[in-house]
């Protein structure tokens, strides 16, 4: 394959060593800056300059878009993307979860366990929000921080006021986090390729610093994962739609939390701790998924009017509940069953043979016609909008 490697640091540990595991396998490989891109839309077709030229093709690319050039370096990707070009992480996957609020956000409505995390804006909220978290010590971060910059444990509330108070005054957003002690200054760094974890790490904070950054001076040694530890950063990997990942993970009494999903992680201290080949399993992972650009599957099975994508719930009341797929009715009624979930498990592609269970979720292209009655109500229906009281308008009239 032709790959692209995007960076601003052709000398870097982490670019130097996907180079060369790319050239190692056969595979034509070059490091693209990716600030000398031009996103050319003024063809027919979305297109790319590089260096004042016209890009030659390429199968896949590798962003690695440092937290300085987000907006840039997503806009980028997005148009490889557009141009059906391969990327094992998406423009919209790493936008996701460069910003902590919003990658919590996202992971929060999943079964993953995450620290318990609030964000606010008024002062006179900000009390309410540490009880929320379970009072002081509370960790206070920066939303777009990295390398521990911008992460403060907060002793007690009055501290914590006076940080999250000084902060907002310089416009910066800052979320509140729930400090995990049990993690005593340690946190799990897993790599995950695809839908595995290829190697995992233990980096331990120096003296009574609890952040255990390797910047900050952190130690690291080469861990075994267990399941549960793999399962969740695998999960929440995919979640945030990347599929070469760094998650961190704290190790809480009732199992691992999420703190956040790296979508450039660094492999120089995996390597060196796991003595693995960490480089290659990606460089392997990408040259094996290269026929299968990322599409927005939504976007092209809406573009026939009247049809589109749901996922429909199986209710226990349902006639569904112990039918067949085939019997069902669903196809009948024009609906396709895609993948079906099942607890924790999916069946991608079910048979027409597979009985259904109550509290089976399908995700269904069909009319949507069809699909509205079988649409999961949510958990609470916001009240109808009322009608404006005469009583209750100010008494001006503005022009
Ligand atoms: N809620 C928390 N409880 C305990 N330790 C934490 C918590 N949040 C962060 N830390 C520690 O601080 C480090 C940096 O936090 P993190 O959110 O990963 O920010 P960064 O993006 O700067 O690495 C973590 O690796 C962990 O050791
Ligand atoms: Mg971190």
């Amino acid at each position: 394959m032709k790959l692209a490697i995007l960076s601003r640091s052709p000398q870097s540990y982490s670019t130097q060593r996907l180079k060369l595991a790319a050239l190692d396998r056969g595979h034509n490989c070059k490091v693209l800056n990716t600030l000398r891109f031009a996103i050319d839309l003024s063809g027919n077709s979305p297109d790319l300059q590089f260096q004042g030229k016209q890009l030659s093709d390429y199968d896949a690319i590798l962003p690695r878009i440092g937290s300085s050039i987000t907006y840039y370096g997503t806009a980028v990707v997005r148009q490889f993307e557009q141009m059906d070009v391969y990327t094992p992480n998406t423009a919209n996957g790493i936008s996701n979860s460069r910003d902590k609020l919003r990658a919590t956000q996202i992971l929060s409505r999943h079964d993953i366990g995450i620290p318990s995390t609030t964000f606010v804006r008024d002062r006179k909220d900000v009390t309410a929000a540490i009880e929320r978290v379970g009072g002081a010590p509370v960790v206070i971060k920066l939303l777009e921080g990295t390398q521990g910059i911008g992460v403060i444990l907060a002793p007690d509330n009055n501290v914590a006021e006076a940080i999250i108070e000084t902060l907002h005054s310089t416009q910066q957003n800052v979320l509140i986090q729930q400090f995990i002690s049990e993690s005593k200054g340690k946190d799990i760094r897993a790599l995950v390729v695809g839908d595995r974890v290829v190697g995992a790490m233990r980096r331990s904070a120096q003296g009574d610093e609890f952040r255990s950054n390797v910047h900050r001076g952190g130690t690291v040694e080469a861990i075994e994962l267990d399941s549960v530890y793999e399962r969740t950063a695998v999960r929440a990997a995919q979640i945030m739609g990347l599929r070469v990942a760094g998650v961190d993970m704290l190790e809480g009494h009732d199992g691992p939390l999420v703190m956040e999903v790296n979508s450039s992680p660094g492999l120089e201290g995996i390597e060196k701790a796991t003595g693995l080949d960490i480089a290659g399993s990606i460089i392997d992972y990408i040259a094996n998924q290269v026929d299968f650009p990322e599409l927005d599957v939504r976007q092209r099975l809406t573009i026939s009017t009247g049809y589109g994508v749901a996922e429909l719930m199986v209710k226990d009341d349902s006639h569904l509940v112990g039918t067949t797929i085939a019997n069902s009715g669903l196809r009948e009624q024009d609906i396709t069953v895609l993948t079906l979930h099942r607890d924790t498990e999916v069946i991608p592609n079910p048979r027409e043979t597979r009985i259904l269970n109550a509290n089976d979720r399908l995700l269904c292209f069909g009319r949507l016609e069809s699909m509205r009655s079988m649409i999961p109500k949510r958990k609470e229906r916001r009240p109808s909008i009322k009608k404006l009281k005469e009583s209750l308008l100010p008494d001006f009239h503005d022009n």
